[in-house]
C-alpha cells in the first residue's frame, strides 16, 4: 500500500521539522537565553497528542505484523517499541516542565536540557532506523489486509497541526514551519 507508506514517511518528515524548531529553540535555553516556551510547549503538547496517542500505537501494531512475519527483526522491533514507551514518558515530563516555566514556576535549567537533549536523540535516531529498516521491511511483508485491521484498529483523526485545518492552538507554529521552510527553500 504505496499510500500508507508515503503518508508514514510524511509524517516523519513532519516531525523532522517540529524537532529542528525545537532544537533551535533548546539551543538559545542552553546559552542562557530566553526562548520561546509557548512554541516548545505546543510541539511537545502536539508530538505527546498526536504522535504518542496515533502515529506510535499504529507502528506498534506494524512492528508486530513484521515481529510475527520475520522473526530475525525481533531485537530491533522491540526495541523501537520500548522506546515509544519511553518517549511517551519523557515527552509528558517535558511538557510538565515546560508549562511549569510558563506558569511562573521554577524548573530546573539542568532537568529540562537533559530531557529535551535526551529526547531529540532518542527520537531522531529512532525515525532514522524506522525509515532505513522498518519502512522497507512493512513495504515487503504486510498485506493489504494487514493494513485494513490496522486502520480499523486506530481509527482515523485529521492530523490537528500538518492537516488541512489546524487547531487554533498550533496557528502560530504553522506559520513559524511555513517560514522556516521558505528560508530553506526561498524559490518554493
Ligand atoms: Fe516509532
Ligand atoms: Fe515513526
Amino acid at each position: 500500500m504505496p499510500d500508507t507508506l508515503a503518508l508514514w514517511h510524511a509524517e516523519h518528515a513532519n516531525f523532522a521539522r517540529l524537532l529542528d524548531l525545537l532544537d533551535d529553540q533548546l539551543a538559545l535555553f542552553c546559552g542562557g537565553a530566553t526562548p520561546d516556551y509557548e512554541l516548545m510547549l505546543n510541539i511537545m503538547f502536539y508530538m505527546t497528542r498526536y504522535s504518542d496517542v496515533l502515529h506510535h500505537p499504529k507502528e506498534d501494531l506494524v512492528f508486530a505484523k513484521i515481529k510475527e512475519r520475520e522473526h530475525a527483526t525481533a531485537r530491533t522491533v522491540d526495541e523501537l517499541t520500548r522506546q515509544h514507551a519511553l518517549l511517551k514518558r519523557s515527552g509528558a515530563d517535558l511538557v510538565r516542565h515546560l508549562d511549569d516555566i510558563l506558569n511562573g514556576t521554577v524548573s530546573s535549567r539542568a532537568v529540562v536540557e537533559a530531557i529535551a537533549g535526551d529526547y531529540l536523540d532518542t527520537l531522531r535516531n529512532h525515525m532514522r532506523i524506522e525509515e532505513s529498516e522498518i519502512l522497507p521491511l512493512a513495504a515487503r511483508l504486510l498485506t493489504r489486509e494487514d493494513w485494513t485491521a490496522i486502520h480499523r484498529s486506530i481509527g482515523h483523526v485529521d492530523d490537528p497541526l500538518f492537516g488541512k485545518h489546524p487547531e487554533p492552538r498550533y496557528v502560530e507554529l504553522v506559520e513559524q514551519i511555513t517560514r522556516q521552510a521558505q528560508a530553506t527553500h526561498p524559490d518554493h
